[in-house]
């Protein structure tokens, strides 16, 4: 495998295949009940009332007001459309522009956010605009809202216009990181991350298979088996949800969130049709209808990611049967690339391809390590290596895998066989701010191998 920054001439990739000769065949005649899939025909958990920019009926979208106002009112999740400043920091604002939901110097205050510094989308007042009472709101960083609600509460995190943003998603997980949010995320969705584009999902999907997404947009049946390969859930326009549209995405064990729904005669509609949760502008008008059924905050989200395990065991119980043969082998997937290295940008970089297993041994492991004898393990330009070294983990569903390290060690076991199992093998390269960077392409050839110690 290659991995390449900043040019294309030296891609190439390697694939090696690691095979043994078996001291004998095994031919075992498995007899099995065979269980068919039975997919959940509802999902178990109360509905979710998502504070859609948080209480943003009664007070300024995506302020610290609005949030603790969510809160207050008992939302299960409070959301955040994020937009990246010129200076690479993650702000919490709906719109790519600050015209409607800004007011101040204009030059500060106006314009599209990526063309302003944070320190001058400080100077604008977020509140404002809603009502005079908040003119003292600012627009909050994402940092700024972990760093006030911690893991007090639920976040369902959009990435906006992620194409125009260098680096959204990695910025976001790197946030996730850094305030401790990534694993309750995957263990208990704490954190919820949408979005509108496939291709933002699917990438944080690379990186990370484990986290939970959730798909916007989309409220045609059609989709539901794409959706469902890279996320938990979809999040259409409420008007076009109906009960149908809700028994198609659970068989499938998608959890359907429309958006934005303000109104309690549709919001009566969608609970009937059987929907995991909603975002609304007033999370008090659909606790008020739940009753009994609201498990407000932390809860809500536990019970939601239960019971979307339970519907995925059942999908777990495929059939199986037949006689095994031997197989040891190892696929790798497109070669992975950081994309351009910026000088003078702190920054991790993250690039992914993919490794897919199978395997009849008793164990198996999956190894990446550079065969190069100079500068091993740091990516090079010519006579350049970077400073730091390549860090690599790999990730798959049915694998035992570790933190991001160095090259050369294991980094994905399997405790049994293992048949097609897709990993997601990331690199990731830091890059100081004050790291002198040649022009050109930093690359390295890597070898992937696959060993077992009881064929
Ligand atoms: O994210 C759900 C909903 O908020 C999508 O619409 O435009 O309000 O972000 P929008
Ligand atoms: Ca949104």
């Amino acid at each position: 495998m290659s991995l390449i920054a900043g040019g294309q001439a030296r891609r190439r990739q390697i694939l090696l295949w690691n095979d043994w000769s078996l001291m004998k065949k095994t031919l075992l005649a498995l007899s099995l009940a065979l269980i068919a899939a039975a997919p959940a025909a509802a999902q178990a958990a109360e509905p979710l009332a998502i504070g859609h920019r948080g209480a943003s009926g009664t007070r300024p979208e995506h302020t610290f007001a609005s949030y603790d106002r969510a809160i207050e009112l008992g939302a299960d999740y409070i959301e955040q459309d994020l937009q990246l400043t010129k200076d690479g920091v993650l702000v919490v604002m709906h719109d790519t522009t600050l015209n409607r939901t800004a007011r101040g110097a204009a030059e500060n205050c106006t314009g599209a956010v990526d063309s302003k510094t944070l320190a001058q989308i400080k100077t604008c007042s977020a509140g404002s605009w809603f009502d005079p009472a908040y003119a003292d709101e600012k627009i909050p960083t994402l940092e700024e809202v972990f760093q006030r609600y911690g893991k007090s509460v639920n976040y369902y995190i959009e990435t906006k216009a992620p194409e125009q943003a260098d680096h959204m998603e990695e910025r976001l997980l790197a946030m996730l990181d850094q305030y401790g949010l990534r694993e309750p995320a995957v263990s208990e969705w704490q954190v919820l991350i949408q979005s509108f584009s496939a291709d933002s999902l699917k990438k944080i999907h690379a990186i990370d298979p484990r986290l939970p997404l959730i798909q916007l947009g989309d409220s045609t049946d059609a989709h539901l088996p794409a959706i469902a390969q890279y996320a938990v859930g979809s999040g259409p326009a409420y008007g076009g949800v109906d009960a149908a549209y809700v028994s198609a995405a659970h068989a499938l064990c998608v959890d359907v969130h429309p958006y934005t729904v303000n109104d309690t005669a549709a919001m009566q509609r969608l609970l009937d049709a059987g929907v995991d949760g909603m975002f609304t502008n007033y999370v008090d008008r659909l606790n008020g209808l739940l009753g009994d059924r609201n498990a407000p905050g932390r809860q809500g989200a536990l019970d939601a990611k239960a019971a979307h395990d339970a519907c995925m065991a059942r999908f777990a119980q495929g059939p199986i049967g037949g006689t095994v043969g031997s197989q040891l082998s190892l696929t790798l997937g497109a070669p992975a690339s950081f994309g351009a290295f910026t000088p003078g940008l702190a920054l991790d970089y993250v690039a992914t391809t993919t490794a897919t297993t199978t395997s009849t041994a008793a164990d198996t492991a999956l190894t990446v390590s550079d065969p190069s004898a100079t500068a091993t393990g740091h990516l090079v330009n010519g006579a350049f290596a970077l400073a730091q070294p390549l860090q690599v983990r790999a990730q798959s569903a049915r694998g035992t895998s570790g933190a991001y390290g160095p090259l050369g060690a294991p980094i994905l076991t399997y405790a049994g066989p293992v048949s097609g199992d897709v990993a997601t093998v990331s690199f990731r390269q830091p890059i100081a701010a004050d790291e002198g960077l040649r022009s050109g392409s930093y690359d390295k050839q890597l070898t992937f191998s696959l060993s077992t110690t009881t064929p």
